[in-house]
């Protein structure tokens, strides 16, 4: 009796896979990413916004996806929380040559109010769809620690009901690096209200980041 297959999937999923260069290199994957159409969002955006930094980088930090400079520059961290995290690694004493800096998603996603682009959080599928780009970053670069930078990258890469809030700043075991460490995403100190509280969430933000540098201090 004839039957149809049985749907496989992961066929019916956005996904960036069938993307993926042979060879995996950063420029490889870089070059190889800017051509992705893995999901929807490329529609959109102006440009793939890559990971960034040297192939000798020891520690590698995950954003959420780009915002609107990013986006607009091609690189990942240039806009207002980039200017966050460049100071907060400074501040812990983290080498920014030994940074490399990326994304969970790697397209801006925002709605347009008026002439504004206002970011909007990735869906679960779109998460989905982009992971081979980090996870092949990772295997590439095999950092002895990984940096989740908010829920959504700790969610994606430390398991779904991971919490910051309760997990930040503590060495969390992983196969995807030597360590892993947690911390609030740089964007959230923007967003406090007063100067006390952004002095305390940035102050809060460098006393996780000085446990990365730790972590890389170990011999
Ligand atoms: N926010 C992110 O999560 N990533 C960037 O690259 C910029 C802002
Ligand atoms: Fe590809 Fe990721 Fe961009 Fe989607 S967001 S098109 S999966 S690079």
């Amino acid at each position: 009796m004839p039957r149809r297959a049985i749907s496989d999937p992961t066929e019916e999923q956005p996904s960036a896979a069938p993307f993926l260069p042979e060879q995996l290199t950063l420029p490889a994957l870089k070059e190889a990413a800017g051509s992705c159409r893995g999901c929807h969002l490329y529609r959109d955006a102006t440009q793939t916004v890559f990971g960034a930094g040297k192939r000798s980088a020891r520690v590698v930090l995950v954003g959420e996806q780009p915002g609107n400079e990013e986006d607009q520059k091609g690189r990942p961290f240039v806009g207002p929380a980039g200017k966050i995290l460049d100071r907060a690694l400074e501040d812990a004493g983290v080498d920014r040559d030994e940074a490399y800096v990326t994304n969970v998603v790697k397209h801006f996603k925002f709605e347009r109010r008026g002439k504004l682009r206002i970011h909007k959080k990735p869906n679960a599928l779109e998460i989905r769809a982009c992971l081979p780009w980090l996870a092949a970053e990772l295997e590439v670069l095999k950092p002895r620690v990984l940096v989740c930078l908010g829920a959504t990258a700790a969610q994606a890469l430390l398991g779904r009901t991971f919490s910051v809030m309760a997990q930040r700043g503590k060495v969390i075991p992983t196969p995807l690096a030597e360590y892993a460490v947690a911390t609030v995403h740089p964007s959230s100190i923007l967003r406090q209200q007063t100067s006390e509280e952004r002095e305390k969430a940035l102050h809060d933000l460098i006393a996780d980041l000085r446990v990365v540098a730790q972590l890389l201090d170990r011999p």
